[in-house]
């Protein structure tokens, strides 16, 4: 395992100290939390704890039937105790882009009915201001063109449809479009408005006011940042 991928785990397992025993648990998506699934997983074969997941993604869905966790839909769980989750960038501010792995919609939706939101990353996701990574997008399937030539209003950098000639379709059979702002995002929830203003935005990977602790591995070991004034403060 490389560096990078032990830093992942790591998180991803210390992560694991917010679950306890009777939780409904929202099961993000990505390559670090996929450490958090597994390690629920094992609590639940070795330790007994009786928890219910749900998952953010087919892909998470499949993970963790797999490893025998009890599933539910976030139509019957709901509301959670908790959610745990991947991102891409998170700033000071404990504010997100999330959607690397296209999930973004589904991702947000189980983070708002829950009571409290842990991100886990490594360091490198640790940023001043949001944007150096390209703020994902869910878009209706048929006006993804029109979506980005609004976007030019309003994203200075280039909009490009995931996937391109084969355009990435996500589980809800949407498209993504990937919007280069470069780290200039520092007001998220006015530009998540702006965006969403956009007729065929099915969703906006800018996760604002959501995330009430990070999960940080770094080589010199992992660090829980919690959010002041926030659920788990
Ligand atoms: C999935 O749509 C994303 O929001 C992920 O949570 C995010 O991209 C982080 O993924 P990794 O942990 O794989 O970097």
């Amino acid at each position: 395992m490389d560096r990078v991928e032990e830093l992942k785990r790591e998180a991803g397992i210390a992560a694991c100290s917010f679950v306890s025993n009777g939780m409904r648990i929202g099961l993000g998506t990505g390559s670090t939390v996929k450490y958090t699934v597994i390690e629920i997983a094992r609590m639940i074969s070795e330790e007994g704890i009786d928890v219910i997941g749900v998952p953010t993604s087919e892909s998470t869905r499949e993970l963790a039937e797999g490893l025998g966790i009890p599933l539910s839909t976030l139509e019957e769980a709901s509301p959670l105790d908790i959610t745990i989750d991947g991102a891409d960038e998170f700033d000071s501010d404990f504010q997100l882009i999330k959607g690397g792995g296209g999930a973004l919609t589904r991702e947000k939706r189980v983070a708002e009915k829950s009571g409290a939101m842990v991100v886990v990353a490594d360091d490198r996701k640790q940023v001043e201001t949001l944007g150096e990574f390209d703020l994902p997008l869910e878009v209706r399937k048929y006006d993804w063109q029109n979506v980005s030539e609004q976007l030019q209003r309003i994203c200075p950098g280039q909009v490009s449809l995931r996937g391109g000639e084969s355009p990435y379709v996500t589980d809800n059979g949407g498209y993504i479009l990937d919007c280069r702002f470069g780290p200039t995002i520092s007001d998220p929830a006015s530009m998540e408005n702006q965006i969403k203003s956009i007729d065929g935005v099915v969703e906006v990977g800018l996760f604002v006011d959501m995330c009430d602790a990070v999960v940080m591995a770094a080589t010199s070991g992992v660090a829980t940042l919690l959010k002041q004034g926030g659920r788990l403060a």
